[in-house]
């Protein structure tokens, strides 16, 4: 016998269940960022590598460690670990943001060569947002009122927490790195092997250690706030007042670095404590140089993703009931004779109601095809018998209740499935 082909690690099918629970979490977010104007793109799942090297940054983990990187003819190319370098090379190319602010929204998989778990794939799904144009910080706090009202509507906004820092603009972030390379030349021995990597390369991600003595080590590491300059502190506390304005509760958090490289400015994340190892459910934030760094005109930007995987996850964790998918109604004709009423029925009831409504097909004797329309989970079977269909009728036998069964005229048909709820 062939071997069968096993399931690449990090991969999963989406069952009917799963995938429901997920694509009510896209289509929330969808909506409501349709709802504050923006616009829906899709960008492709595969880029140069160098638009991830250069964009998200040589040393971060996203790209020194975890992409899935080959080489074609030509070029080295990447599956993507995110979707803004993306989003800006698409705007950048299609000259979207000369005299234009565009607000663009995406949603797909993204492709992270980690360790799974529970919460962590190696292809995850990210709903994202991205404005181009803006100075903010009005913006970057709409960006966090859009994701509030996506958390109420989904009814996880009691369970996330939101988490804000500033990392300035460039000036003061040079400042605070020297700051802190200085403080940690001093601990160098004392730090992690992965942090002693990235005192030269990254040292800003060893504030995000979760190495426990380097953790004690940058408790007392020169902090960003204390070297923000003027702008950068205007910025800031205009955001935080906005936040408050917006009715948003936010804690700061120094020590929030994000892992990718483009910051500036307002950086945020949400968490949760409901999905074990896995908190971060989205992180975001103002990023003002990506545009010019990839070969674009200069223009301001901010937008967050959202790890949608996670936030379905979070609801099922909460018990948030996702809708069926099994049919509603399952149409049987009682033999080969009647098969096309049958046909006729369902596609009348498809246009007339929004029931799911499933023929059955291969034949077979009477109890074969009963046992076919109960093993389907239908609520309803629509039975069709020669007398039906003579008469223009359909019999309705209740599969889940106790009721007893009724012929009725096949226009009489959705407003006594209507009834029958
Ligand atoms: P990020 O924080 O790297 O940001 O990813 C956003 C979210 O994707 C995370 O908060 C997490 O929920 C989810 N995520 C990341 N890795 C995995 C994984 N392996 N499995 C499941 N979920 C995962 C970004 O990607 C930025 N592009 C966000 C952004 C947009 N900043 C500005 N604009």
């Amino acid at each position: 016998m062939p071997e069968r082909s096993p399931l690449v690690r990090g991969m999963r099918d989406l069952y009917a269940e799963e995938l429901a629970s997920i694509r009510i979490v896209e289509s929330v977010f969808g909506d409501t960022l349709k709802s504050y104007g923006y616009e829906h793109i899709r960008l492709p799942t595969m880029e140069r590598t160098a638009l991830f090297s250069r964009g998200i940054g040589e040393s971060t983990d996203a790209v020194a460690k975890e992409m899935f990187s080959f080489d074609d003819e030509t070029d080295s190319l990447s599956l993507r670990p995110e979707g803004t370098a993306s989003c800006v090379r698409a705007v950048i190319d299609a000259n979207m943001y000369r005299g234009n602010q565009p607000k663009l929204w995406y949603v797909g998989s993204m492709f992270r060569h980690e360790r799974p778990q529970l919460g962590r794939y190696r292809e995850f799904y990210q709903v994202g947002a991205e404005a181009f144009g803006f100075n903010g910080p009005d913006v970057d706090a709409e960006l966090i009122r859009i994701v509030q009202d996506v958390w109420e509507r989904l009814e996880v906004n009691e369970e996330i927490t939101l988490e804000v820092n500033s990392l300035g603009n460039t000036a003061s972030r040079i400042r605070h790195r020297d700051a802190l390379v200085e403080y940690l030349e001093g601990y160098r021995e004392d730090l992690d092997a992965d942090s002693q990597k990235r005192l030269e390369l990254n040292p800003l991600r060893i504030l995000d250690s979760k190495n426990e003595h380097t953790q004690q080590i940058i408790e007392r590491a020169p902090n960003m706030s204390d070297y923000l300059d003027d702008e950068s502190k205007r910025h800031f506390d205009e955001f935080q007042e906005r936040l408050v304005r917006f009715d948003i509760r936010a804690t700061m958090n120094p020590r929030l670095v994000r892992g990718l490289d483009y910051y500036t400015h307002a950086v945020f994340e949400w968490n949760t404590e409901r999905l074990g190892a896995q908190k971060q459910v989205g992180g975001g934030g103002r990023y003002d140089g990506l545009c010019e760094l990839l070969g674009g005109a200069p223009c301001a930007a901010a937008g967050f993703a959202i790890g949608v995987d996670r936030v379905a996850l979070l609801r099922n964790e909460l018990g948030l009931s996702t809708p069926s998918y099994t049919p509603d109604v399952y149409v049987l004709a009682l033999s080969d004779d009647e098969d096309e009423y049958a046909r006729q029925v369902a596609a009348q009831l498809r246009t007339t109601s929004s029931y799911s409504v499933r023929v059955h097909q291969g034949g077979g004797k009477v109890k074969a095809r009963m046992r076919a329309a109960d093993r389907s989970g239908a609520r309803i079977a629509l039975i069709i018998g020669a007398q039906e269909a003579a008469s223009n009728q359909v019999s309705l036998k209740w599969l889940r209740i106790n009721r007893e069964q009724v012929t009725v005229p096949v226009t009489d048909l959705p407003t006594t499935l209507l009834n029958s709820n």
